[in-house]
């Protein structure tokens, strides 16, 4: 049995972008029958860029409303919030203290911002020491991340290392990356990366009129309608190809080259499919979303499943650093 853990931060709606490169292919991961996953929301990472308290617990809610949309079996699996176990501060701390600063100096979520040291608070600094916590304090076997998470997780190893070091023994599992580089990156409406960041998503579990008028808006050139379209330079295109199936990709390049199609058809073209391929997604999501009494209860178990691990490997922990009796 491997244990698969990963987290997301909830920093607002999860767009297509998310579902297709990181949601989808971790619930692929959890259903084979030899993984247990630990899933969570890293609401307490959130707090080094969001403050305002309601937001977070809306975000917190879209962003489980959103895995359990996507099919995430809460039944098998544990599904939770990572505040709900405050036991990943204390180790947070005692990691911490095994990060020489230049480490934690280096590390690209902090380093990207340094050049504004004024707006950097200890808390980004921290950050990855505190994703390295959520990952050792439940003995994770594997974490499927995004690219961009590369860094942290040799940091989470480092740390990891650096303790069992000290202890000599392996006090803390070494865990094994599982990075997702066989998902394109998918665009956003201007082109660029789809990101929350960057006002270029699209809201696939959004109400279908801001989806409309997403997808409507994606930036093509202004080849007229009558004139043969080149598919393979067209953002249109390279999102429909992500979603649609294979015959219904090879019509719309031929549609293309033959010309007397315009961008607005394929813009309908994509809504269709987006809201036909993902109907089911986009009820649950609804279904949850206006349910938090319920979100709250899955929460709470998958906490409860998870602590066992945390006061475990804790455990281990303190009596090695001689903390407790
Ligand atoms: P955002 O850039 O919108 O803030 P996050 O950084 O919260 O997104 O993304 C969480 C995960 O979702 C990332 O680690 C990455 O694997 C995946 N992801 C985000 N945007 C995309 C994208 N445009 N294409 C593919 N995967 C993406
Ligand atoms: N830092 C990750 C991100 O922004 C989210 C995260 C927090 C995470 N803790 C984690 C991912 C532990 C994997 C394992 O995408």
């Amino acid at each position: 049995m491997a244990r698969i853990l990963t987290g997301i931060q909830s920093s607002g709606e999860q767009h297509l972008g998310n579902l297709l490169g990181a949601l989808g292919p971790a619930i692929e991961l959890s259903q084979k029958p030899d993984n247990e996953s630990f899933f969570f929301i890293a609401d307490l990472h959130s707090l080094t860029t969001l403050r305002d308290g309601k937001m977070r617990r809306e975000n917190t809610y879209a962003a489980a409303a959103a895995w359990l949309a996507a099919g995430f079996d809460v039944e098998k699996n544990a599904f939770y919030r990572q505040s709900d176990l405050p036991e990943v501060n204390e180790l947070t701390w005692y990691l911490g203290c095994f990060a020489p600063y230049p480490m934690l100096a280096n590390a690209h979520s902090f380093k990207d911002k340094s050049d504004k040291l004024s707006n950097v608070n200890a808390g980004l600094f921290y950050y990855p020491v505190l994703m390295a916590a959520d990952i050792l304090l439940y003995d994770a076997d594997f974490v499927p991340v995004g690219k961009d998470q590369k860094q942290h997780l040799e940091i989470t190893r480092d740390l990891a290392q650096a303790l069992n070091n000290a202890a000599g023994e392996e006090l803390l599992k070494l865990p094994e990356p599982l990075i997702r580089d066989e998902v394109k990156t998918v665009p956003g409406t201007d082109g660029q990366k789809m990101s929350k960041s960057y006002g270029n998503i699209i809201n696939i579990f959004g109400p279908e009129k801001r989806l409309k008028k997403q997808v409507m808006g994606i930036v093509t050139d202004s080849t007229a309608l009558e004139e043969p379209k080149d598919p393979d330079s067209c953002n249109v295109v390279t999102l429909y190809k992500l979603v649609a199936t294979p015959e219904e990709i090879a019509e719309m390049e031929a549609n293309y080259r033959k010309g007397g199609y315009g961008y607005g058809h394929a813009k309908k073209e994509l809504l269709r499919v987006l809201t036909t391929r993902f109907a089911e997604e986009r009820e649950r999501y609804d279904y949850w979303i206006s349910r938090p009494d319920d979100m709250e209860d899955i929460l709470r178990s998958g906490a409860n499943k998870a602590r066992p691990e945390a006061t475990k490997v804790l455990a281990r922990v303190r009596e090695s650093l001689g903390f407790g009796s």
